[in-house]
């Protein structure tokens, strides 16, 4: 099935169904743009999570891990120019007065907002478009002027509560705790640059466009790596980097490569040098799965310059002291997660032969996950529920295999609706325990993409699945 044609909706529903993402506080008529993850939605936000701390840590001996909180002083929002310059143009429908991304109407129309622009120069453009912007809420064309938004989450803690003044923010990007600790690293992590700290963690951002499901979320989790190096050396180490994340998609996450593309960004956000893009075809065209940043010195030199303590690196070699650059990677576990449904939904048709010899084309549903990301790895069935026996023996097998893979024991309905559930959910492997398992102790083992089944004994099942899975 061509990638294209998956929709949106179809999708949000499948993962509402089979118990992936639920809509936040849904009792209570949802919350918007907050996602929570059921049962299999917990579980492959898991297997990404480690997947890229395998990639980003585990596989680099000069990348170490960091797990900062939430909570930091207000005092590093402010110097890192968030409280000042982290926000985005909002315009305001004069009709039934919903408030859209200024720059998200002109995009939908292909005009493209400079990210340097004034409030007054992108309200200008929206009236020059007016007759071809419409409201998404209403669809009336009538807008007030665009006033900045700061995307900042603020909250309050302990003192700060008493008067209010003084608020204190919710993390907008994980990559300010790993800036704040650099020094600590470097003085206990026996770390020389060029080395790199990674961290994963929910981040919090007053999204205003909340419409495409876990693609912009309020409360989201990213992972991000910071890499720092000798200033002669970032131009190479960036584009090593951009080469590695590429690698990792296409590779470790085994995305297609022709639903990835680069886009380099033109404009430049504050802090940033070069910055590009590594886009996916979501079911709503390309847009940014990753972000890929030239930081240059700027994030140590404004945390030196407002909290007054240095951090800079002394080469060990060469005495050389300097301010290192910084190279960062960061992407969404949401937008990965978002990213891999919509590469592995697939429906297809295939051909059935009945026990009578009869063919005919039947049709399911199949996620093709990666065996890794598969939130079930293995489902185990008795073939019929009512049979003691069966039951019993379908059990052990359950618990000889459990002790190694997440699976998942299923004795509800016939065995052929167990796989389809199962193909919907990305489970590699079902094994069936049937009455010729009490006679020779082998089960039925089925492959989830190419349908075929075999028979092996209990005895050689963890050798097997240690080799495919
Ligand atoms: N530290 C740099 C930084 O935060 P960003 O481009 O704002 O850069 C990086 O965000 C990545 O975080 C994005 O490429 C995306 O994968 C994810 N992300 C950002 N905002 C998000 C949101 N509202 N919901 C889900 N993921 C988001």
């Amino acid at each position: 099935m061509a990638k294209e044609s998956i929709k949106m909706d179809e999708l949000v529903a499948f993962t509402k169904r089979r118990g992936f993402i639920f809509p936040s506080s849904e009792i209570y008529g949802g919350f918007a743009a907050v996602y929570d993850y059921g049962p299999y939605g917990v579980e492959l936000a898991k297997n990404i999570r480690e997947t890229w701390w395998k990639a980003m840590v585990q596989n680099h001996p000069d990348i170490v891990g960091l797990d900062s909180s939430i909570f930091m002083s207000p005092k590093v929002w402010e110097a890192s120019g968030h409280v000042g310059g982290f926000s985005d143009p909002m315009a305001e429908c004069k009709q039934c007065h919903t408030r859209s991304r200024a720059d998200h109407l002109l995009e939908e129309i292909d005009i493209f907002a400079d990210e340097k622009m004034s409030d007054e120069e992108v309200g200008g453009l929206l009236r020059d478009y007016s007759q071809k912007i419409t409201c998404p809420k209403c669809g009336q064309k009538d807008f007030a002027d665009v006033k900045s938004f700061n995307l900042l989450v603020k909250s309050n803690l302990g003192s700060f509560t008493d008067d209010g003044n003084d608020p204190v923010y919710l993390r907008g990007e994980t990559c300010q705790g790993i800036y704040v600790n650099f020094k600590n690293i470097l003085d206990t992590a026996r770390v020389k640059v060029p080395f790199g700290i990674a961290q994963i963690g929910k981040a919090f951002r007053n999204e205003i466009t909340a419409r495409q499901f876990i693609f912009r979320k309020r409360e989201f989790e990213q992972m991000e790596m910071q890499y720092f190096v000798h200033p002669d050396d970032v131009t190479k180490t960036y584009e090593d980097w951009r080469q590695k994340r590429w690698d990792y998609y296409t590779n470790d996450l085994g995305l297609r490569e022709e639903n990835l593309q680069w886009h380099k960004h033109e404009n430049l956000v504050f802090y940033c040098k070069n910055a590009w893009d590594i886009e996916y075809r979501f079911p709503f065209g390309f847009k940014e799965l990753e972000g890929i940043h030239n930081r240059g010195d700027y994030d140590l030199s404004v945390h030196t310059e407002h909290s007054g303590v240095k951090l800079s690196y002394r080469d060990p070699k060469t005495n050389e002291q300097y301010t290192p650059h910084i190279v960062e990677t960061s992407v969404g576990v949401d937008r990965t997660f978002l990213a891999i449904l919509t590469d592995a939904y697939t429906i297809e048709k295939f051909k059935k032969t009945d026990p009578g010899g009869k063919i005919s084309e039947e049709s399911r549903t199949v996620l093709k996950l990666p065996r890794k990301l598969a939130p079930v790895k293995i489902a185990i069935f008795p073939l019929l529920r009512n049979k003691s026996d069966l039951v019993k023996k379908a059990k052990k097998v359950f618990a000889m295999l459990a002790e190694d893979y997440n699976c998942e024991f299923d004795d509800n309905g016939n065995v052929g609706k167990r796989y389809r559930r199962q193909d919907e959910i990305g489970t590699p492997y079902c094994v069936t325990v049937d009455f010729d398992t009490l006679e020779d102790n082998t089960v039925t083992i089925r492959d989830r993409d190419t349908m075929k089944q075999r028979r092996l004994s209990i005895d050689a099942l963890n050798q097997y699945f240690s080799k495919n899975l």
